[in-house]
């Protein structure tokens, strides 16, 4: 997908739209927990500063159903950000409006603006074309570096582009799809991709795609315990989706005839429920308690996983392999994540899609030992299915 960048357009004294992806976790406090997507959208934030553009940032924060409710405000993230860059944010009480047109008119070169939440109007998921055009309005230049918001086609990401002239991808964007994209198309071998969480219906068009890239596929998570169920395996209390047995049975085959190593756990961590006071013990697929159920990859498979990782030139990395939240269950997740560092030291390519593995890896503390971790969730899984992202397909090419 080739799409021109900030790179290609001339910033110096222009108002410069930029869509970010600013949708950070937040705790009771409204403190910012986890400021990686404030991070990451520096580089080009700073380029345009640097170069004397008007900044006027904009971005959604959590989903408050079109209404404007203060726990949603991006007032917490001007704060930070204006750490972050030692710079003044201005921020605005809304993302469309006179008020908000005149401080657009008024920024000065090297000044920076950040629209109130976008999702504040229902038009913005909407895509609602009036208020694409509002937007639009606001500046002189468009760059979309929301890649966490890419597979959404809503008016700051799609609709916008359609009353714009110059619709650039930002930095952050650009590598997302330097790292994602090359996985994908050009790999390293052997390349392994990791696949956890806990239902297969989330994970069948990952798999689906990846299987004409990969060499071998390691599969945790609950979905685990749905094959297992169609190899007839007692799957005790643990989460099987019973109408997805057969699909099961065909993802096995599809990747037999494609020459793919799919490997399935041989042990597991066992417990009678998720509660990080209940008593757990490890246990061989085959072995599994009836009154219990697998909250984790057993310790053999982490060591067997934790091979194949090292023994790879390209591991992409997609959903934790048990309950990490709760410490007692997060054995096999950790190990995998320590395979990846490690792996990532002896110079393979080590990718983390996002959401929960990403959470996992900075869980772990390791996240500054990863080649790439993505900062989109659904976008990133998306984007590994193999669909086009709207907010990217819509850019000057
Ligand atoms: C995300 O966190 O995945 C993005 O910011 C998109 O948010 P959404 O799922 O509410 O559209």
């Amino acid at each position: 997908m080739q799409k021109k960048t900030l790179s290609d357009i001339t910033i110096q004294g222009k108002r410069v739209l930029m869509r970010v992806d600013f949708n950070v976790p937040l705790d009771g406090e409204r403190e910012i927990t986890d400021d990686k997507r404030i991070v990451e959208a520096l580089p080009s934030i700073r380029k345009v500063l640097d170069n004397g553009g008007r900044l006027i940032l904009m971005s959604h924060l959590g989903r408050p159903k079109g209404k404007v409710n203060p726990d949603y405000s991006l007032a917490p993230v001007a704060e930070r950000l204006s750490e972050l860059i030692d710079t003044p944010v201005i921020m605005a009480k809304d993302c469309i409006g006179t008020e908000v047109m005149q401080q657009a008119l008024a920024l000065q070169d090297g000044e920076v603006l950040l629209l109130e939440n976008l999702r504040f109007h229902p038009e913005e998921e909407a895509n609602d074309p009036e208020f694409s055009r509002e937007l639009a309005s606001l500046g002189e230049v468009y760059v979309n570096d929301a890649f966490g918001t890419a597979h959404r086609a809503h008016a700051s990401t799609e609709g916008i582009t359609h009353f714009v002239q110059t619709a650039v991808a930002g930095y952050l964007i650009e590598k997302e799809l330097m790292y994602l994209g090359k996985a994908l198309e050009n790999p390293e071998r052997p390349f392994v991709a990791i696949l956890g969480g806990s239902k297969i219906s989330g994970k069948i068009d990952v798999l689906d795609n990846l299987f004409s890239k990969v060499d071998t596929v390691l599969v945790g998570g609950a979905m685990i315990f749905t094959f297992f169920r169609a190899q007839g395996l007692e799957t005790g209390r643990s989460l099987v989706e019973e109408n997805k047995t057969d699909l099961a049975l065909e993802l096995l085959a599809k990747a037999e005839q494609m020459g793919v190593r799919l490997i399935l756990p041989e042990d597991v961590v066992a417990a009678p429920e998720i509660s990080p006071d209940a008593p757990f013990h490890a246990a061989p697929v085959d072995q599994l308690p009836a009154g219990e159920m697998g909250v984790d990859i057993g310790p053999k498979t982490a060591e067997t996983y934790r091979r194949e990782i090292l023994a790879a030139k390209t591991v992409l990395w997609n959903g934790p392999m048990g309950v990490f939240e709760i410490d007692n269950f997060a054995g096999g997740t950790v190990a995998v994540a320590e395979a990846l560092a490690e792996a990532t030291a002896s110079g393979a390519t080590t990718i983390i899609g996002g959401g929960d593995s990403a959470a996992a890896v900075a869980k772990a503390g390791l996240a500054d030992r990863m080649t790439h971790i993505s900062t989109g969730g659904g976008a990133s899984l998306e984007f590994l299915e193999g669909k086009e992202l709207p907010g990217i397909a819509a850019l000057n090419g």
